[in-house]
């Protein structure tokens, strides 16, 4: 299949690669010309594990390029992919279309033969319809079909996320347009992945739903752990108490500093939106995204806390910036309201991230920025592990209690046992957990085999 893919951000890019790498031929398109002359150069504008050898390797195979020339890209294409922003709109929280609609106009233009046009970024209910509706209106004897594909890609394991995908979705009910995206699905469908095809709408939808779905577990647990700390449970314990329900699932309570990233914050505001729009409330939703951004705010406060109730004139060290590991993506990330709240209370805050600090310099003027964690940590009055990368999974605790002026620890990921911590001469203060109590075992009951 000959596929094109409109937009080398995230999404387009890891796409694009992986398509390529399926042993489709794929060129990737995008309006940035110092984007795609990096990008041919073999240098990733996003920082994500295994993407630049496996560009690297599909451009030396010839089955990858970059271009900035839309026109002759989609011309020779039998499917062309829609993968540019959709960012919250300001004022508003709508989706912002913009991008998806210029870029629809210009593949309209240029469609030669039978063309699929998908759209992979994430867009509200009824967006396909307006994708048709210009393409009909720009090329009314174009053989095209407008189809959703949604993606389900998590940053930092995009690329096993795309490969081994729970599932499929391609929202068409055209034929052509259906066999068409279960040729470019192939492999992965060979390789089991069920396809679900579905109406454009729903496809759209499913989307929205399955974020928003995301969003109001981990919302959940975080109220969940709010609770524990309240009646003196540990909300660890309670997440394996009730994830190893398969109704449930395990995946998902992990109690945390709130959700941020480019997609649950700006997903669940768009739902709200939609729902908004058709008078349709989605009023656990509105209530997830609430409690997310009180919950952003009061991290900070959580610290002053543990702190003592003062941090002026203190200074206080994070661990992570980036919303969450293996990214250097600073979108909505907690560490944004955390640092916000501890400078408003009169902190010093010094920070350390393995691979954030160029993106936070930018957000952050007011942060000094250390050079490792043992740095970051030295004379500080406490130590907030705010993302959890594994970089601070196996820190020298001995050597950081030395170094602190104060020994505390702020586990706002909870990666370490409390005992461990305070073994090393640290107060530990986890989320949702109590100070002393040991952890549940999960019992393992034998099957009784045959009769008694
Ligand atoms: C998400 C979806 O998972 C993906 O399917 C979608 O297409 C894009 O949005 P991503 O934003 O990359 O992916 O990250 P994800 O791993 O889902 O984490 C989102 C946020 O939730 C992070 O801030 C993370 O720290 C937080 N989180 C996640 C929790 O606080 N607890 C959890 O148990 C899981």
């Amino acid at each position: 299949m000959r596929i094109t893919m409109i937009g080398t951000g995230y999404v387009g890019l890891v796409s694009g690669t992986c398509f390529s790498d399926f042993g489709h031929e794929v060129i990737c398109v995008d309006k940035d010309a110092t984007k795609i002359a990096r990008l041919e150069a073999g240098i990733m504008p996003i920082y994500e594990p295994g993407l630049d050898a496996l560009v690297e390797s599909n451009v030396r195979a010839g089955r990858l390029s970059f271009t900035t020339d839309l026109a002759p890209a989609v011309a020779a294409a039998d499917v062309v992919f829609i993968a540019v922003g959709t960012p919250s709109r300001r004022g508003d929280g709508h989706a912002d279309l913009s991008y998806v609609f210029a870029a629809t106009r210009e593949i309209a233009a240029a469609i030669s033969g039978p063309t699929v046009v998908v759209t992979k970024s994430t867009v509200p209910v009824g967006t396909g319809d307006e994708v048709e509706r210009i393409i009909r209106e720009v090329a009314p004897n174009a053989r095209a079909w407008a189809v959703s594909n949604p993606e389900f890609l998590r940053e930092g394991a995009a690329i096993e996320d795309f490969k081994r995908p729970d599932r499929i979705v391609v929202g068409t009910d055209d034929e052509i347009a259906r066999a068409m995206m279960g040729e470019v699905y192939r492999p992965l469908s060979l390789s089991q992945a069920p396809l679900l095809f579905t109406g454009r709408r729903t496809s759209e939808l499913i989307k929205y739903a399955a974020n928003a779905f995301l969003a109001t577990k981990i919302g959940f647990i975080n109220e969940m752990a709010d609770l524990c700390e309240m009646v003196g449970a540990d909300v660890k314990d309670v997440s394996r108490g009730i994830g190893l329900d398969n109704r449930i699932g395990s995946k998902f309570l992990h109690a945390g500093p709130g959700y941020g990233g480019s997609c649950f914050p700006k997903d669940t505001l768009a739902l709200l939106k939609t729902a908004e729009d058709f008078q349709s409330p989605v009023r656990i939703v509105e209530a997830v995204v609430q409690a997310n951004d009180a919950r952003k705010r009061a991290m900070g406060r959580k610290v002053i806390k543990a702190m003592g109730g003062d941090a002026r004139g203190a200074t206080i060290t994070l661990l992570g910036l980036t919303f969450k590991p293996n990214t250097d993506d600073m979108r909505d990330a907690p560490s944004l309201a955390i640092v916000q709240a501890l400078q408003d209370a009169g902190a010093h805050v010094r920070a350390y991230d393995p691979e954030g600090m160029d993106q936070a310099r930018a957000l952050l003027p007011d942060v000094e920025f250390a050079a490792d964690p043992y740095a970051a940590a030295e004379g500080a009055d406490a130590l907030v592990i705010a993302t959890e990368w594994d970089a601070f999974r196996a820190l020298d605790l001995q050597r950081i209690a030395m170094l602190l002026a104060r020994p505390l620890l702020v586990d706002l990921r909870n990666i370490y046992p409390a005992a461990e911590v305070e073994r090393a001469g640290l107060a530990y203060h986890g989320v949702g957990r109590p100070q002393h109590e040991p952890a549940a075992e999960v019992e393992m009951v034998p099957m009784l085999r045959g009769a008694a």
